[in-house]
């Protein structure tokens, strides 16, 4: 579609090509990492994920050989040609990554009879249409590649064959291999091949499609409904170097503060006053170290946001003191969704200022979350985000240690957000489809910045929505699993590409939020969670109890072994958590980052590296004792 090169031009780092049919730049971010734009649908917009990027471009050289502009740096070749077809080569001339020239053929989807599908008649979902995208690359897929990142998806490690949709949703179905959407949108992904990794970082927050060969084995494909051509490609070779060039795009977790490397205890909720404290005193007694603990929705006076119920928190200041007495440190759980409720201070404040998501005659958009009817902050508002992160010293001015921010993708129990919905994206106006997925990534950032200006301390943030950046501001967690051995094992792949994906900060709900656990389960899972950076142990309300001893003596003894061997580990993981300010690199890591010279751990799901010194091998079935443990090469293992 852009026709024949007509010229180039170069400009310090940056090349920009016209053709026929349009223009396009290549811009060297470092010799390792590139960046091709160009204008489709909507003006160049600053990115979301990036801030306070710097280029380090070292020498590059361009040329103009049979229609070809070359462009060199000090690690790359790279070609492009009519139609904006990009080929990368290493400077020995090995190719590493090439536009497909083929067609764009998906695979058939036939249905069963004249009117599509009679199927859907029995319960089976049907598969969607694809909607229509505006913007589509194409690479070439070459027999043994491997596929990894895209933040939260469920499923194997390798998502070769796989097709996913980035477009944050909370959907509190048991998560299984065929969703193709989940919490978090991080179009970033690590390609294998041979021995060589590249990454590519496709930096658009509208609606994004990832299709690793799933619709035609020739290639692999990114799309996007709206917004521009817009993608990073990171040279490795290996796959650390293209996660610390990642990181060095979008951010690293800065150190977190020790005590949230600790043990967490959290339920949905701990509530009343009471209730919280009979945890509390029972972590000491039953000597099971416990540094966190977490007030869920029902600490709130009717869901209000920034609003304490006193009937069952009759004084929170006191009750906060008393249990930093006892070493614990309090995290309370914030929403987006603001009561439509005249006379409350938030929604008083919100409506004056004209703080929320909008209609397009300028009305708050109305949805119903927890608190019934809600309106939702306009987070992509410079004035909104400075508004919400003073309002956290309603919270750590009063002892709060962390915030945790849920709902954020943002749910809505009335259906979803139309795409109309109007945001003001720092002065340039846009709609619900270019925000929804950084709706949670804006709100994590105001919390992270109230916490950090009122504390002047490293700030704790859990967030469940997020995009590519996110990792800046916030740990995370993987939203709503159950308790089932499936889920336990899949969590091992999930925060593996987390990992991959930026976010070395990150853990899954230990024990499973939905259905009731097992005290088998829940003794597995304390020993996956024991390695993952965050460790914490979550239910949902009308579940089980949860907690190291609610089952029997056994169970609360393994518990307590495993929570003790964290803390016996924490100097490790705290140094982990410290190196990876500057590396990029995940506490929880599949052992190919590691050993990528090893082809045999490309696929490994049931393993993993937690730092680059203890090998993890859980056992993640009901009723095994002993499980084959694959060891690379290399180390002298103990
Ligand atoms: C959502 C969260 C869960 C929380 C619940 C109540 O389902 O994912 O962790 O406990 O809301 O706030």
């Amino acid at each position: 579609m852009f026709g024949k090169i007509k010229f180039y031009e170069k400009k310090s780092n940056d090349v920009s090509i016209e053709f026929e049919n349009g223009r396009a730049s290549v811009d060297i971010i470092t010799p390792s990492i590139i960046n091709f734009f160009s204008t489709l649908s909507t003006e160049r917009r600053a990115s979301k994920a990036v801030e306070n990027l710097k280029r380090m471009p070292g020498k590059i050289t361009v040329d103009f050989i049979d229609g070809q502009v070359l462009v060199y740096t000090e690690k790359l070749k790279v070609s492009i040609t009519d139609n904006f077809m990009v080929d990368i080569f290493d400077l020995n001339g090995k190719r590493i990554c090439s536009d497909y020239r083929g067609e764009d053929k998906p695979f058939v989807r036939r249905g069963n009879d004249d009117d599509g599908n009679i199927a859907a008649e029995e319960g089976h979902q049907l598969e969607e249409e694809r909607k229509s995208q505006k913007i589509k690359i194409l690479k070439q897929l070459n027999p043994g590649s491997y596929f990894y990142g895209l933040g939260d998806r469920t499923g194997h490690l390798n998502k070769l064959g796989y097709h996913y949709k980035m477009w944050n949703t909370d959907n509190p179905n048991p998560h299984v291999e065929s969703f193709e959407t989940m919490y978090k949108s991080i179009p970033f992904f690590v390609a294998l091949e041979k021995k060589t990794a590249y990454g590519i970082f496709f930096d658009n927050s509208y609606e994004t499609v990832f299709d690793f060969g799933k619709e035609n084995s020739n290639y692999y494909s990114f799309s996007a409904v709206d917004g521009n051509l817009d993608y990073y490609f990171i040279y490795g070779p290996s796959a650390k170097e293209v996660i610390f060039g990642y990181t060095l795009l979008t951010g690293t977790t800065p150190l977190p503060q020790l005590w949230t490397l600790g043990y967490q205890q959290s339920r949905w909720s701990y509530a009343p006053e009471k209730r919280l404290q009979e945890i509390a005193n029972n972590f000491r007694k039953k000597d099971i170290p416990c540094d966190v603990l977490y007030l869920d929705i029902d600490y709130m006076d009717g869901y209000r946001v920034f609003t304490w119920d006193q009937q069952k928190f009759p004084n929170h200041e006191k009750m906060l003191d008393r249990l930093k007495g006892q070493g614990y440190k309090i995290v309370t759980i914030i929403d987006p969704g603001v009561k439509k409720d005249k006379g409350y201070s938030i929604y008083d404040q919100g409506l004056k200022n004209n703080y929320f998501a909008t209609d397009r005659d300028g009305i708050p958009y109305v949805n119903r979350v927890w608190p019934g009817k809600a309106l939702y902050p306009d987070f992509s508002n410079q004035a909104v985000r400075h508004w919400w992160a003073e309002n956290q010293k309603i919270l750590v001015n009063h002892g709060v240690a962390g915030v945790w921010n849920d709902m954020n993708e943002p749910a809505s129990f009335d259906g979803p957000l139309p795409d109309d919905v109007q945001f003001n994206n720092d002065g340039r106006l846009t709609d619900h489809r270019e925000i929804h997925n950084v709706y949670g990534h804006y709100m994590s950032k105001a919390t992270y910045e109230g916490i950090k200006t009122a504390t002047n301390k490293r700030p704790f943030v859990i967030t469940r929505a997020s995009y590519a950046g996110t990792q800046k501001y916030a740990t995370v967690w993987t939203g709503d699993n159950q308790s089932l051995w499936e889920h336990l094992r899949m969590s091992l792949p999930m925060l593996m590409n987390l990992g991959i994906s930026g976010f070395a900060f990150c853990g899954t709900d230990v024990g499973g939020f939905g259905f009731d656990c097992t005290p088998e389960l829940l003794s597995r899972w304390v020993q996956v969670g024991a390695f993952t950076a965050l460790f914490r142990n979550h239910s949902s309300a009308s579940m089980r109890d949860q907690e190291p001893w609610a089952f029997d003596e056994k169970t609360e003894s393994i518990n307590r072994k495993y929570i003790k061997l964290r803390y016996r580990l924490l100097p490790y993981f705290y140094d982990i958590m410290h190196d990876e300010e500057t590396t990029g690199l995940p506490m929880i890591r599949p052992l190919l980052l590691d050993y990528q010279n090893d082809e045999n751990v490309y696929g490994i799901n049931d393993e993993f590296m937690s730092g680059s010194n203890i090998l993890v091998a859980p056992v993640v079935e009901q009723g095994k004792t002993a499980r084959m443990v694959y060891l690379p090469k290399g180390n002298r293992w103990i």
